[in-house]
């Protein structure tokens, strides 16, 4: 253990602990890793042959999109810094690493059969080798939200065509990267993509299409995601061995009374986030109350078709099962009450899900979150592949050690006493980054990076010296039965 670290634990077990928290060890299968995505603290945007990708181009063309005008044009400087981020996993005694592959450094310009930047390649191949060298496994997200902005300007993932598109970038990645990468992810958070991207004009290419390019969106990148799978699996998973999923995040929605119409209201709210994909790929479609819903809602809005699109035979039979466990990014939970059905002429994702919501303190909805992912989904594989506090700048926070301790007493809980199949904890995030449309005014890091220093130095939080001893003795408190 490094000094630094020992210095900040030998500070954190004072902490007062809550009784809360359960005194058990995780099981000694159980792994536990941290993560970062490309566009978030790589930096070098155009260095060595990298294309422009879409946050990069919002980001430059419409610099008020972010916080205080900033972007990631430098991040972390992590494409320059990746051994100092490796060496930070090891001091953790992380057993994984999850980063995600910049879709624009590997083909610039995106398009299926556009040429190949092999210096792009070259870096992940550096950091892989480093990874492996320090006993850190990769795990690789393949779509981190950086879309070439080549593809952006056909249309995005609104455009069907982008499924070729991507079955071209997947295959180099399998045959460049899958000796030494055995996780693979294809999508991270696709609803922040298409909700928020399409749909809304939250985050890049801020389209704002609601109830429309949204569900286009999800449509081209199930397939897409469908597409990739079969691909590994018809042609590399026999001799590489991998696996592959899908992130997807949702809060845990708790019904706001035991009334059956808010138990109704929450599971619909739980279709509408976690199903709209996972229901998909573990079953071949949409969850069944999202299609009746916006079926109606559609025909009564004067549409002679949804405005969801459906899925042919073939397509559910293709997508169907195209997972190898479930993953889930989880930040909290929302309260979910039932809502009458006001105006049938507002054409939208929230209308069609049509339920109050009120974001609540919840870390018990950890346990509930995957109790309820494991019984929808026929007791799968789950891989927590976020989880993480936001919060201001500082190396004091406690809070995030709070946070940390009872998302994973949670977990434990659903682990020990109620048998569900969790096997990775990672935390959301390794080191501070440029959080989106948040710029560098919120971090999660569990080490700071100081972005007015141009060396970009990485200092241990508080919260990293408690990850380390979680890691190593497998214990939330300072003694375990
Ligand atoms: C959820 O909201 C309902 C209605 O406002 C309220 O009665 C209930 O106490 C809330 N539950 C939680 C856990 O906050
Ligand atoms: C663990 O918790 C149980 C019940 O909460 C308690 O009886 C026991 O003493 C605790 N063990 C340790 C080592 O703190």
């Amino acid at each position: 253990m490094d000094l630094r670290i020992l210095v900040l634990y030998l500070t954190c077990v004072f902490f007062k602990n809550s009784a809360s928290v359960d005194n058990r060890t995780f099981p000694e299968t159980f792994k536990f890793g941290s993560a970062t995505a490309s566009y978030q603290v790589e930096g070098a945007w155009n260095e060595d042959g990298k294309g422009e990708n879409i946050w990069d181009h919002v980001c430059h063309t419409n610099p008020d999109f972010i916080a205080e005008d900033d972007n990631g044009d430098v991040a972390a400087d992590s494409y320059h810094k990746y051994k100092e981020d490796v060496a930070l996993l090891k001091e953790l005694g992380a057993h994984y690493y999850r980063f995600s592959i910049s879709w624009a450094r590997i083909v610039p310009k995106g398009i299926a059969g556009s040429p190949i930047n092999q210096a792009g390649i070259d870096y992940y191949k550096r950091l892989i080798q480093e990874l492996v060298d320090n006993g850190i496994e990769p795990m690789v997200t393949m779509y981190h939200w950086d879309l070439p902005q080549t593809l952006q300007d056909i249309g995005g993932w609104p455009n069907a065509e982008l499924v070729a598109h991507f079955a071209y970038y997947a295959r180099i990645l399998f045959e460049n990267f899958g000796d030494n990468v055995k996780l693979w992810l294809t999508f991270n958070e696709p609803k922040q993509t298409c909700l928020d991207g399409y749909g809304l004009a939250g985050m890049a290419p801020a389209y704002g299409s609601i109830g429309i390019a949204d569900y286009r969106c999800t449509h081209t990148v199930i397939k897409a995601h469908a597409r990739a799978y079969r691909l590994f699996e018809e042609e590399f998973k026999a001799e590489q061995q991998g696996k592959m999923g899908m992130v997807v995040d949702t809060a845990w929605f708790e019904p706001g009374s035991d009334s059956d119409q808010d138990k109704e209201a929450a599971e619909r709210a739980l279709q509408f986030t976690y199903g709209w994909f996972a229901n998909a790929i573990v079953n071949g479609n949409y969850p069944q109350v999202m299609i009746d819903r916006i079926d109606a809602r559609s025909k009564a809005q004067g549409y002679t078709i949804s405005r969801l699109p459906e899925f042919t035979d073939d397509e559910l039979e293709y997508i169907k099962g195209t997972h190898d466990f479930v993953a889930l990014n989880i930040y909290g939970a929302v309260n979910v009450t039932w809502k009458e059905e006001t105006d049938v002429n507002d054409v939208g994702y929230w209308s069609d899900l049509n339920v109050n919501e009120q974001g609540i303190d919840g870390p018990w909805g950890m346990r509930k979150a995957v109790n309820w992912l494991s019984k929808t989904y026929n007791n799968p594989e789950i891989i927590i592949t976020e989880n993480g506090l936001a919060r201001p700048r500082g190396l004091d926070d406690d809070d995030r050690i709070n946070y940390i301790r009872e998302y994973l007493s949670s977990l434990l809980e659903a682990i020990l006493d109620d048998g569900v199949h969790v096997t990775r904890y990672t935390a959301w995030s390794l080191i501070d980054t440029f959080e989106w449309r948040s710029g560098y005014t919120t971090t999660l890091g569990l080490y700071e990076v100081d972005f007015d220093n141009p060396d970009r130095p990485r200092t241990p939080k508080a919260s990293a010296g408690y990850y380390a001893n979680v890691i190593k003795t497998r214990c939330l408190l300072d003694a375990c039965e």
